[in-house]
Protein backbone atom coordinates (compact mmCIF):
# COMPACT_ATOMS: atom_id res chain seq x y z
CA UNK A 1 0.00 0.00 0.00
CA UNK A 2 3.09 2.59 0.73
CA UNK A 3 4.56 1.59 -2.08
CA UNK A 4 1.37 2.05 -4.48
CA UNK A 5 1.36 5.60 -2.58
CA UNK A 6 4.77 6.78 -3.29
CA UNK A 7 4.34 5.41 -7.00
CA UNK A 8 1.22 7.35 -7.01
CA UNK A 9 2.57 10.60 -5.43
CA UNK A 10 5.99 9.97 -8.27
CA UNK A 11 3.39 10.18 -10.85
CA UNK A 12 1.45 13.10 -10.05
CA UNK A 13 4.55 15.19 -9.23
CA UNK A 14 6.37 13.41 -12.93
CA UNK A 15 3.34 14.86 -14.88
CA UNK A 16 3.04 18.07 -13.38
CA UNK A 17 6.86 19.03 -13.80
CA UNK A 18 6.35 17.70 -17.37
CA UNK A 19 3.36 19.84 -18.11
CA UNK A 20 5.67 22.65 -16.59
CA UNK A 21 8.39 22.01 -18.73
CA UNK A 22 6.88 22.05 -21.78
CA UNK A 23 4.71 24.95 -21.12
CA UNK A 24 7.59 26.39 -20.68
CA UNK A 25 9.76 25.11 -23.91
CA UNK A 26 6.93 26.56 -25.88
CA UNK A 27 7.02 29.73 -24.65
CA UNK A 28 11.24 29.95 -25.58
CA UNK A 29 10.21 28.78 -29.10
CA UNK A 30 7.47 31.97 -29.58
CA UNK A 31 9.83 34.01 -27.77
CA UNK A 32 12.34 33.26 -30.68
CA UNK A 33 10.12 33.87 -33.70
CA UNK A 34 9.37 37.10 -33.71
CA UNK A 35 6.11 37.16 -35.83
CA UNK A 36 4.79 34.21 -34.09
CA UNK A 37 5.39 36.21 -30.86
CA UNK A 38 3.44 39.28 -32.57
CA UNK A 39 0.79 37.20 -33.07
CA UNK A 40 0.92 35.73 -30.06
CA UNK A 41 0.80 39.25 -28.07
CA UNK A 42 -2.36 40.18 -30.46
CA UNK A 43 -4.35 36.98 -29.05
CA UNK A 44 -3.41 37.41 -25.73
CA UNK A 45 -4.79 40.74 -25.57
CA UNK A 46 -8.28 39.49 -26.93
CA UNK A 47 -8.04 36.65 -24.29
CA UNK A 48 -7.66 38.55 -21.30
CA UNK A 49 -10.34 40.95 -21.94
CA UNK A 50 -12.15 38.83 -19.15
CA UNK A 51 -8.60 39.34 -16.72
CA UNK A 52 -9.00 42.74 -17.12
CA UNK A 53 -11.80 43.49 -14.78
CA UNK A 54 -9.07 42.97 -12.21
CA UNK A 55 -5.60 43.26 -13.33
CA UNK A 56 -6.59 46.22 -15.74
CA UNK A 57 -6.98 46.49 -19.53
CA UNK A 58 -2.97 47.24 -19.44
CA UNK A 59 -2.21 45.20 -16.80
CA UNK A 60 -2.18 47.79 -14.00
CA UNK A 61 -4.31 46.80 -11.60
CA UNK A 62 -7.01 49.31 -9.59
CA UNK A 63 -7.37 47.64 -6.77
CA UNK A 64 -4.64 47.28 -3.85
CA UNK A 65 -4.17 43.60 -3.83
CA UNK A 66 -4.54 42.50 -7.16
CA UNK A 67 -1.06 42.50 -8.69
CA UNK A 68 -0.12 44.10 -11.55
CA UNK A 69 0.78 41.74 -14.38
CA UNK A 70 2.32 44.42 -16.96
CA UNK A 71 6.05 44.30 -17.75
CA UNK A 72 5.86 40.95 -15.72
CA UNK A 73 8.71 37.86 -17.04
CA UNK A 74 6.43 35.71 -19.08
CA UNK A 75 8.03 32.96 -17.74
CA UNK A 76 6.80 33.79 -14.35
CA UNK A 77 3.64 34.53 -15.47
CA UNK A 78 3.12 31.10 -16.93
CA UNK A 79 4.09 29.59 -14.14
CA UNK A 80 2.13 30.91 -11.54
CA UNK A 81 -1.03 30.01 -13.67
CA UNK A 82 0.02 26.55 -13.70
CA UNK A 83 0.39 27.10 -10.05
CA UNK A 84 -2.83 27.97 -9.86
CA UNK A 85 -4.76 25.33 -12.06
CA UNK A 86 -2.29 22.78 -9.73
CA UNK A 87 -3.59 24.18 -6.56
CA UNK A 88 -0.41 24.57 -5.83
CA UNK A 89 -0.96 28.52 -5.25
CA UNK A 90 -3.97 29.44 -3.72
CA UNK A 91 -6.53 32.09 -4.30
CA UNK A 92 -10.12 30.30 -4.75
CA UNK A 93 -11.12 32.73 -7.76
CA UNK A 94 -7.84 32.38 -9.70
CA UNK A 95 -7.84 28.29 -9.38
CA UNK A 96 -11.05 28.08 -11.02
CA UNK A 97 -10.88 30.91 -13.46
CA UNK A 98 -7.60 29.21 -15.31
CA UNK A 99 -8.59 25.80 -15.28
CA UNK A 100 -11.05 27.57 -18.45
CA UNK A 101 -8.04 28.29 -19.70
CA UNK A 102 -6.37 26.45 -22.83
CA UNK A 103 -2.70 25.79 -23.07
CA UNK A 104 -2.21 28.70 -25.86
CA UNK A 105 -4.30 30.85 -24.14
CA UNK A 106 -2.42 30.25 -20.92
CA UNK A 107 0.94 31.63 -23.50
CA UNK A 108 -0.67 34.37 -25.70
CA UNK A 109 -1.64 35.93 -22.31
CA UNK A 110 1.07 36.02 -20.59
CA UNK A 111 3.09 37.18 -23.57
CA UNK A 112 0.53 40.11 -23.65
CA UNK A 113 0.88 41.21 -20.42
CA UNK A 114 4.60 40.82 -20.20
CA UNK A 115 4.71 42.97 -23.14
CA UNK A 116 2.82 46.07 -21.68
CA UNK A 117 4.92 49.10 -20.06
CA UNK A 118 4.92 49.47 -16.03
CA UNK A 119 4.35 52.76 -14.15
CA UNK A 120 6.07 53.10 -10.76
CA UNK A 121 4.13 55.14 -8.17
CA UNK A 122 5.13 57.08 -5.44
CA UNK A 123 6.04 55.79 -2.05
CA UNK A 124 6.78 56.73 1.69
CA UNK A 125 10.00 58.35 1.08
CA UNK A 126 10.86 58.24 4.61
CA UNK A 127 11.12 54.29 4.26
CA UNK A 128 12.82 53.90 1.09
CA UNK A 129 16.44 53.71 2.03
CA UNK A 130 15.94 51.43 4.27
CA UNK A 131 13.70 49.23 1.97
CA UNK A 132 16.83 49.47 -0.59
CA UNK A 133 19.23 48.43 2.12
CA UNK A 134 17.15 45.28 2.86
CA UNK A 135 16.37 44.22 -0.28
CA UNK A 136 20.24 44.75 -1.58
CA UNK A 137 21.54 42.44 1.37
CA UNK A 138 18.52 39.36 1.06
CA UNK A 139 17.11 39.67 -1.96
CA UNK A 140 19.22 41.48 -4.78
CA UNK A 141 20.90 38.11 -5.60
CA UNK A 142 17.66 36.79 -7.34
CA UNK A 143 15.25 39.82 -7.96
CA UNK A 144 18.26 41.54 -9.62
CA UNK A 145 19.81 45.24 -8.97
CA UNK A 146 16.76 47.03 -10.34
CA UNK A 147 14.32 44.33 -9.09
CA UNK A 148 12.81 43.01 -12.27
CA UNK A 149 13.45 39.64 -12.34
CA UNK A 150 14.52 37.20 -14.73
CA UNK A 151 12.62 33.79 -16.45
CA UNK A 152 10.98 32.27 -13.03
CA UNK A 153 12.23 35.38 -11.01
CA UNK A 154 9.08 37.85 -10.89
CA UNK A 155 9.45 41.32 -11.45
CA UNK A 156 9.04 43.45 -7.96
CA UNK A 157 9.39 46.90 -9.46
CA UNK A 158 6.65 49.05 -9.41
CA UNK A 159 4.40 45.92 -8.13
CA UNK A 160 1.52 47.28 -5.81
CA UNK A 161 2.54 48.06 -2.23
CA UNK A 162 -0.19 45.76 -0.24
CA UNK A 163 0.01 43.11 -2.52
CA UNK A 164 4.08 43.09 -2.18
CA UNK A 165 3.50 43.28 1.77
CA UNK A 166 0.88 40.50 2.22
CA UNK A 167 2.73 38.45 -0.31
CA UNK A 168 6.16 38.38 1.53
CA UNK A 169 4.31 37.66 5.02
CA UNK A 170 2.60 34.53 3.37
CA UNK A 171 6.10 33.16 2.30
CA UNK A 172 7.25 34.26 5.52
CA UNK A 173 4.63 32.96 8.08
CA UNK A 174 4.29 29.73 6.19
CA UNK A 175 0.70 29.84 5.36
CA UNK A 176 0.48 28.03 2.45
CA UNK A 177 -0.89 30.32 0.35
CA UNK A 178 2.28 30.78 -1.71
CA UNK A 179 4.86 27.92 -1.52
CA UNK A 180 8.08 28.45 -2.07
CA UNK A 181 11.20 27.14 -0.43
CA UNK A 182 13.72 29.83 -1.26
CA UNK A 183 11.37 32.86 -0.57
CA UNK A 184 10.41 31.30 2.63
CA UNK A 185 13.93 31.13 3.94
CA UNK A 186 14.57 34.81 2.01
CA UNK A 187 12.11 36.23 3.74
CA UNK A 188 12.83 34.75 7.38
CA UNK A 189 14.81 37.20 9.01
CA UNK A 190 12.07 40.81 8.17
CA UNK A 191 10.19 42.13 10.77
CA UNK A 192 6.97 43.43 9.89
CA UNK A 193 8.81 46.72 9.89
CA UNK A 194 11.34 45.46 7.14
CA UNK A 195 8.40 44.07 5.49
CA UNK A 196 7.08 47.73 5.12
CA UNK A 197 10.39 49.14 4.67
CA UNK A 198 11.56 46.79 1.64
CA UNK A 199 7.54 47.32 -0.22
CA UNK A 200 7.94 50.69 -0.31
CA UNK A 201 11.45 51.06 -1.70
CA UNK A 202 9.72 48.00 -4.72
CA UNK A 203 6.82 49.72 -5.22
CA UNK A 204 8.51 52.93 -6.66
CA UNK A 205 11.32 51.66 -9.08
CA UNK A 206 10.82 51.61 -12.50
C1 LIG B 1 -11.98 38.83 -9.74
C2 LIG B 1 -10.65 39.40 -9.91
C3 LIG B 1 -9.66 38.70 -10.82
C4 LIG B 1 -9.80 38.35 -12.16
C5 LIG B 1 -11.02 38.55 -13.06
C6 LIG B 1 -8.52 37.79 -12.56
N1 LIG B 1 -7.65 37.79 -11.52
FE1 LIG B 1 -5.69 37.13 -11.57
N2 LIG B 1 -5.49 37.59 -9.60
C7 LIG B 1 -6.48 38.13 -8.77
C8 LIG B 1 -5.96 38.24 -7.41
C9 LIG B 1 -6.72 38.80 -6.21
C10 LIG B 1 -4.62 37.76 -7.45
C11 LIG B 1 -3.65 37.66 -6.27
C12 LIG B 1 -3.84 36.36 -5.54
C13 LIG B 1 -2.90 36.30 -4.37
O1 LIG B 1 -3.09 37.08 -3.43
O2 LIG B 1 -1.94 35.51 -4.41
C14 LIG B 1 -4.36 37.37 -8.83
C15 LIG B 1 -3.15 36.85 -9.27
C16 LIG B 1 -2.84 36.54 -10.58
C17 LIG B 1 -1.54 36.12 -11.07
C18 LIG B 1 -0.26 36.02 -10.25
C19 LIG B 1 0.55 37.30 -10.43
C20 LIG B 1 1.79 37.38 -9.60
O3 LIG B 1 2.41 38.46 -9.59
O4 LIG B 1 2.18 36.40 -8.97
C21 LIG B 1 -1.67 35.84 -12.39
C22 LIG B 1 -0.59 35.36 -13.33
C23 LIG B 1 -3.05 36.11 -12.75
N3 LIG B 1 -3.73 36.54 -11.63
C24 LIG B 1 -3.57 35.95 -14.02
C25 LIG B 1 -4.90 36.21 -14.35
C26 LIG B 1 -5.44 35.94 -15.67
C27 LIG B 1 -4.66 35.37 -16.83
C28 LIG B 1 -6.77 36.31 -15.63
C29 LIG B 1 -7.80 36.22 -16.73
C30 LIG B 1 -7.94 34.92 -17.37
C31 LIG B 1 -7.04 36.80 -14.27
N4 LIG B 1 -5.89 36.71 -13.54
C32 LIG B 1 -8.26 37.29 -13.84
C33 LIG B 1 -7.74 38.51 -9.17
C34 LIG B 1 -8.30 38.34 -10.44
C1 LIG C 1 17.07 32.51 -3.65
C2 LIG C 1 16.26 33.31 -4.55
C3 LIG C 1 15.34 34.37 -3.95
C4 LIG C 1 15.64 35.32 -2.99
C5 LIG C 1 16.95 35.52 -2.26
C6 LIG C 1 14.44 36.11 -2.85
N1 LIG C 1 13.46 35.68 -3.71
FE1 LIG C 1 11.59 36.47 -3.89
N2 LIG C 1 11.09 34.99 -5.20
C7 LIG C 1 11.94 34.00 -5.65
C8 LIG C 1 11.17 33.07 -6.47
C9 LIG C 1 11.72 31.84 -7.19
C10 LIG C 1 9.83 33.54 -6.48
C11 LIG C 1 8.60 32.87 -7.14
C12 LIG C 1 8.08 31.88 -6.10
C13 LIG C 1 6.72 31.27 -6.37
O1 LIG C 1 6.55 30.61 -7.40
O2 LIG C 1 5.81 31.48 -5.55
C14 LIG C 1 9.81 34.75 -5.68
C15 LIG C 1 8.68 35.52 -5.44
C16 LIG C 1 8.65 36.72 -4.76
C17 LIG C 1 7.49 37.59 -4.64
C18 LIG C 1 6.13 37.36 -5.28
C19 LIG C 1 5.98 38.29 -6.47
C20 LIG C 1 4.60 38.28 -7.08
O3 LIG C 1 4.43 38.93 -8.13
O4 LIG C 1 3.70 37.66 -6.53
C21 LIG C 1 7.86 38.65 -3.84
C22 LIG C 1 7.00 39.82 -3.42
C23 LIG C 1 9.26 38.45 -3.49
N3 LIG C 1 9.71 37.28 -4.08
C24 LIG C 1 10.00 39.31 -2.69
C25 LIG C 1 11.29 39.03 -2.23
C26 LIG C 1 11.97 39.83 -1.24
C27 LIG C 1 11.42 41.09 -0.59
C28 LIG C 1 13.18 39.21 -1.01
C29 LIG C 1 14.25 39.59 -0.01
C30 LIG C 1 13.82 39.71 1.36
C31 LIG C 1 13.25 38.04 -1.89
N4 LIG C 1 12.07 37.97 -2.61
C32 LIG C 1 14.33 37.18 -1.97
C33 LIG C 1 13.28 33.88 -5.36
C34 LIG C 1 13.96 34.62 -4.40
Amino acid sequence: MRTLFIAVGFLVTSVSALAQSTAQERLKTVQGDPAALRAAVEAGRKASFFCANCHGENGISKSPDVPNLAGQNPAYLLEQIRKFGAGERKDQFMQGLIKVLKDEERLQIALYFASEPVSPVKADATQVARGKELFTKLCVRCHGDQARGGELYPRLAGQKLPYLQSTIMRYRDGTGIRNNQLMTIATAPLKNEDVTAVANYLTQLP
